[in-house]
């Protein structure tokens, strides 16, 4: 066994930053036996120098200047732990360009530029690992991308957002709405001082992104991806969903179907006996339909500093063992071999197919009902199930909920315009997309 080490400069010593600093000299032993040669943090480039030499304890250099760090000739792996596209993507590039391997958590650049970086990779020879960026410790790339290589993937569907489903299973279980639940989490500290990528969908979206360019050997195309978030989603809904058997999850999606990419981020109803249906707090979940495997689901945990650490360790790992092998004979970044990639087209949300969960405000008098169902076989959607609630006392609206069979976005759209020019419907109808997730 080779003895010397694989030099790392590790860019950003945060909450991830620390946990593989920490992870690294704890295991550094067992890390080693597997690696094969001792994996050593020489320098660690962070704004605040204080919190630097904090955390290392003066175990290796520090440093606020992060450009030194992707020129540094001791250095052979760069580990990216900044965030954002913007000088983390100028960093990342520039480690590229002077040979180094990069291994990042960085979902938002990677959904983004990604076929930049990839293709400055492989010009380049360097690896670019990142295990990190999607559902934290759960190595879920490395499932997609190598154990489940034999098969042609059918489609994944994850909850990949810890703090959205955080939210999601407080609703459910103690009945608050959104704006209470979210204060609770962001005293909890599980969501973003600003939560818009979390709330929005934005986070979701980058990871599913990722997965599905894994999946289906296409290029990464955030720009097409259909993002819904939760921050619109009624408690009323959850409770009516649970009452019809399901339960309320935020999904991202992405789903290889004849005519091209379903690609999608959105609340999502799913069967309460599902397994991932049963994935609550800040836990993460993934599912993947591969035709030869059948359902496969990882569940872990998709946020913090230690389960993130896992993955980025896990990249050191593999980057280490690797780094003397054949640049054209190693795993492709992107699963396919670049010049192999397919260039099947991310389907726009109308043409996606799905079912559905309706609810209306409704007048209660003879005909209402039919006149609704009506609409809908004019547009060939099928009702699945329907319930009625008693109005309330004095009342002479009420809540009419209907899921539907599967049919197409823009079908449901056009019913639901309609619909909604009943004299006898008040205001707009809510509308959710509900998957079965059985095959
Ligand atoms: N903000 C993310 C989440 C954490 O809530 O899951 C890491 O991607």
């Amino acid at each position: 066994m080779s003895i010397k080490p694989i030099n790392v400069g590790l860019l950003g010593i945060g909450t991830v930053g620390g946990g593989t600093f920490t992870v690294l000299q704890r295991n550094a032993e067992e890390i080693t036996r597997r690696a094969g040669r001792p994996i050593r943090i020489t320098v660690v480039a962070d704004r605040n120098l204080d919190l630097a030499k904090k955390v290392t304890g003066g175990a290796c250099r520090v440093t606020d200047d992060a450009f030194s760090v992707v020129s540094d000739p001791e250095v052979d792996i760069v580990v990216e732990l900044i965030g954002g596209y913007g000088v983390a993507k100028e960093l990342v590039l520039k480690a590229i360009s002077n040979g180094k391997h990069v291994v990042t958590a960085n979902k938002a650049l990677l959904a983004t530029h990604g076929n930049e970086i990839f293709k400055a990779a492989q010009d380049k020879g360097v690896m670019v690992a990142f295990e990190a960026a999607v559902a934290g410790g759960i190595p879920i790339i490395k499932a997609v991308r190598e154990g489940l290589t034999a098969n042609r993937i059918e489609w994944i569907a994850g909850i990949i957002n810890g703090t959205t489903n955080f939210i999601l299973s407080e609703m459910r279980d103690k009945g608050l709405s959104f704006d209470t639940v979210l204060k609770e989490a962001q005293r909890l500290g599980y969501a973003e001082a600003d939560p818009t990528f979390d709330i929005e969908g934005v986070d979701a979206a980058h990871k599913i992104t990722i997965l599905s360019a894994l999946a289906f050997g296409i290029p990464m195309q955030f720009d097409k991806a259909h993002v819904e978030g939760i921050s619109k989603l009624d408690a009323a809904d959850i409770k009516y969903a649970e009452q019809l058997g399901y339960r309320i999850k935020l999904l991202g999606i992405t789903k290889r179907t004849p005519e091209g990419v379903e690609l999608r981020v959105h609340p999502t109803l799913i069967p309460s006996k599902r397994l991932i249906a049963n994935v609550e707090g800040a836990m993460n979940a993934v599912l993947v339909q591969g035709d030869a495997v059948g359902a496969t689901l990882y569940y872990g945990k998709g946020a913090g500093a230690e389960p993130t650490a896992s993955a980025v360790i896990a990249d050191l790992v593999d980057v280490t063992r690797m780094q003397t092998s054949d640049p054209e004979n190693r795993v492709p970044h992107l699963a396919f071999q670049p010049d192999a990639m397919a260039d099947l087209k991310i389907l726009p949300m109308d043409e996606v197919t799905t079912s559905y969960y309706l609810r209306l405000r409704v007048q209660d008098k003879p005909g209402v009902l039919a006149d609704i169902t009506r609409i809908l076989a004019d547009e060939q959607i099928s009702i699945d199930a329907v319930i009625q609630k008693e109005p309330g006392e004095g009342e002479e609206q009420t809540d009419l909920i209907m899921l539907t069979h599967q049919t197409r976005e823009k079908r449901i759209n056009a019913a639901i315009a309609k619909i909604e020019a009943l004299g006898v419907v008040a205001g707009k109808v809510t509308k959710l997309r509900l998957e079965e997730l059985g095959k």
